[in-house]
């Protein structure tokens, strides 16, 4: 995939820059050239790398971001809220394959997602055996009663209505009401649901990382590419 020979306009409308349909409007208002050279038929075949639009080289052909997600923003692409696509730019919101998040974050859940059209570091980091470290920022209800960390580290941990126990899990306390969580799975609204299971209610949810990669300065609804 890296550097395919294809047709401009597939190189283009694949990227997001315009549809099939938009490219002879397209090649008329910007300058495309391929090795320099500006072309005006989008049927010329070309190596991605070949190609530049207004002296810029093209995006890349695989895309992986990292954003700090806003709260009230959903990782789903049908939802009638307000979609996290909708916070990158419109060009990136028009790549075939489209973006999509690697697993997801509860609408009211701020911190690290990673966005990606690749479906092959997709499935690999959301599989249930990717094991992935994930950390969180957990503001609780009620102060802890002392018995949580060893409760999530004791990997026996049943969460309602499933049958297969959470594996162990690390909390460290910074306040009573105030900890950090690792965990390695991503299951359906996991934090939440071990709290609730211990007698509290996450207040507010922040994922500080999400493997090796960390949120740092990242402002809410800044992502960079990873
Ligand atoms: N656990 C949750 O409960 N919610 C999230 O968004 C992520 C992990």
């Amino acid at each position: 995939m890296q550097n395919s020979y294809k047709r401009v306009d597939a190189h283009l409308s694949s990227l997001g820059y315009c549809s099939r349909s938009e490219i002879k409007k397209f090649l008329k208002m910007f300058s495309v050239c391929i090795d320099g050279q500006r072309i005006f038929d989008g049927s010329i075949k070309a190596h991605h790398n070949q190609i530049t639009v207004e002296n810029e080289a093209l995006d890349p052909q695989t895309l992986t971001l990292l954003m700090n997600k806003p709260s009230s923003y959903v990782c789903s692409h049908s939802d009638n809220g307000k979609l996290i696509y909708s916070l990158l730019p419109m060009r990136y919101q028009r790549r075939n394959p489209q973006i999509s998040t690697i697993g997801r974050l509860d609408a009211d859940t701020t911190g690290a997602i990673l966005l990606t059209d690749d479906g092959e570091i997709n499935h690999r980091l959301t599989s249930p055996k990717s094991s992935v470290k994930k950390i969180y920022e957990v503001t609780l209800a009620e102060p802890l009663k002392g018995d949580e960390s060893t409760i999530f580290a004791s990997g026996e941990l049943l969460l309602r209505g499933e049958k297969k126990p959470l594996l162990a899990a690390k909390m460290e306390v910074t306040t009573p009401t105030l900890v950090k969580l690792e965990i390695c799975e991503g299951r359906y609204h996991q934090v939440k649901r071990m709290f609730g299971a211990v007698g509290n209610r996450v207040v507010a949810l922040h994922r500080v990382s999400f493997g090796d990669f960390k949120i740092d300065d990242l402002a809410f609804g800044e992502y960079k590419i990873v």
